[in-house]
């Protein structure tokens, strides 16, 4: 796929796929366009596929606004997530999670009928993270610490069961234990036969998901490379340089 920001080409042909319970790690240079495959993919209105398309189960998705595609299974842990006032932290997660229960069918959704029910649901998934239950009574993000904001997309993700999620630097900011935690919480994700792509710049994070299928760098708006775990190490010892090296 072909895409643009304002008339700017940023990806210039990138092709990706993935299947149930795969893990794909992304990295690459800052401005290499990894985030704008991640916006692309949820269907962010600034970015325009100008060639090729975003197939899910054979079907385009290129027409559907982003919270169609969230009901299909699409999800996006941000890279920098937005404060929103007055929206209730635990609120907004019961709403999401009714809404997507809703379109997506699948076993491990259960159906909450209480408030308290679902809290209950929440808890368990804050504690995964290493979020006090306080967070519950907060507004979404607002006055999180960087790191809180990356643990609370990654409960989402674990909260709202998605088909495909889509990771934006889950780990940046991140204390050393919660690097841990949140690596976990991923694997919990992908072992439910849901694919999981996290965008990262430190193998780190890799090293303690329980598997990791693919490792794709990205450069100058393309996968330019594509490797098994081994490569992320090889990025972290010798750069970028090689490859775009490699390429030339
Ligand atoms: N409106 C715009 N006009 C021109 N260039 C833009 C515009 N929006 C984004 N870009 C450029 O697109 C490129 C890709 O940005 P993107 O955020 O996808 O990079 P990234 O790989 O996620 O980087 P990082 O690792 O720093 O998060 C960058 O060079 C950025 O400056
Ligand atoms: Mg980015």
């Amino acid at each position: 796929m072909h895409v643009s920001r304002e008339g700017k080409e940023i990806l210039k042909g990138v092709n990706l796929k993935t299947g149930p319970g795969e893990v794909h790690a992304i990295m690459g240079p800052n401005g290499s366009g990894k985030s704008t495959l991640a916006y692309t993919l949820l269907g962010h209105p600034k970015y325009q596929v100008t060639k090729g398309d975003i197939l899910l189960d054979g079907e385009s998705i290129l027409k559907l606004k982003p919270d169609q595609r969230a009901k299909k299974g699409l999800f996006l842990g941000f890279q920098y997530p937005t404060e929103v006032s007055g929206v209730g932290y635990s609120h907004f997660l019961r709403t999401s999670y009714n809404a997507l229960s809703k379109a997506l069918q699948g076993d491990d959704r259960e159906v909450f009928i209480t408030v308290r029910e679902f809290q209950k649901y929440l808890k368990g998934n804050l504690k995964r993270v290493g979020l006090p239950d306080e967070f519950l009574s907060r507004y979404l993000n607002e006055g999180f610490s960087g790191g809180e904001k990356k643990r609370s997309e990654v409960l989402q993700m674990a909260v709202l069961k998605p088909k495909i999620s889509i990771l934006d630097e889950p780990d940046s900011g991140l204390d050393i234990d919660a690097v841990q935690s949140v690596a976990k919480a991923i694997s919990e994700v992908s072992t439910r036969d849901s694919a999981v792509f996290v965008i990262t710049h430190y193998a780190r994070i890799l090293k303690y998901l329980n598997k990791l299928d693919f490792v794709h760098v990205f450069a100058k708006g393309r996968v330019v490379k594509t490797g098994d775990a081994s490569l992320a190490d090889e990025l972290e010892k010798k750069g970028y340089d090689w490859i775009t090296k490699e390429l030339s």
